[in-house]
């Protein structure tokens, strides 16, 4: 009789987006124990970061004034150390990653909030997330966007902690990242799941596990 070797589980990539203050990180936790009971071994990570490297220039980021290509280019230097050496391996060894944050926050943060150029964005995502195999780029399998009207945002932070670099900026500035994220989505839609975070915390919560029992992730 042959033993049976237990296939190796799909690697799995997701994403959470979303304005500051639209409340990804509580669900992101209890996304983890679901997929865990599930049975699946997670990586939770996040953007800017998931590496030594990256999170001191994560640090840098959200504390250092800068224009916007260096911090265009320092964010993205981030996610080319966080991918090579968090989110591939761990892909490759059949893991779920959970990721607080992805590219879409750059074109959403720097792309619509800053106003940067999208197409040098687009260059540098096609450089930094080429996929080694050659089937064109790594991106989220699925993308969960806690999509928060920015006035509602503004209230829920305020007076919630000493704001960072982006935390500090105006409600204009979170209206035209939620249009960032907008963008995004039309321009990807079967890769985006949009949550209405303007609900209570338990009924955010339903919808982001509907979202994850229509794909037979979690039951
Ligand atoms: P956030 O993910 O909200 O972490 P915390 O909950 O600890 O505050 O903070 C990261 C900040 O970095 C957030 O304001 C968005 C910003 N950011 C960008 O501007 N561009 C990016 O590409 C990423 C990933 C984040």
């Amino acid at each position: 009789m042959t033993a049976q070797i237990p296939a190796t589980p799909q690697g799995l990539f997701i994403s959470f987006e979303g304005i500051d203050g639209a409340g990804k990180s509580t669900h992101i936790g209890a996304l983890a124990e679901a997929l865990r009971s599930a049975g699946r071994t997670l990586t939770l990570t996040r953007e800017p970061g998931g590496t030594s490297l990256a999170e001191k220039l994560r640090a840098l980021v959200l504390h250092d004034p800068m224009e916007p290509l260096t911090e265009a280019l320092l964010i993205f230097a981030a996610r080319r150390d966080h991918l090579v050496r968090v989110i591939e391996p761990a892909l490759a060894r059949g893991e779920v990653v959970l990721c607080d944050r992805f590219t879409d926050a750059t074109f959403a943060y720097q792309g619509g909030g800053r106003g940067f150029d999208l197409d040098v964005l687009g260059q540098l995502e096609r450089w930094v997330q080429a996929d080694p195999a050659g089937a064109g780029l790594i991106q989220p399998e699925l993308t969960v966007w806690f999509d928060l009207p920015p006035d509602v945002a503004a209230q829920r932070l305020a007076g919630a902690r000493v704001p960072d670099k982006f935390e500090a900026q105006p409600v204009a500035f979170f209206q035209r990242v939620a249009q960032g994220y907008a963008d995004r989505m039309t321009h990807a839609p079967q890769r985006f799941a949009r949550i209405n975070a303007d609900q209570s915390p338990s009924a955010v919560w339903q919808d982001v596990q509907a979202v994850f029992k229509a794909k037979g992730w979690i039951s």
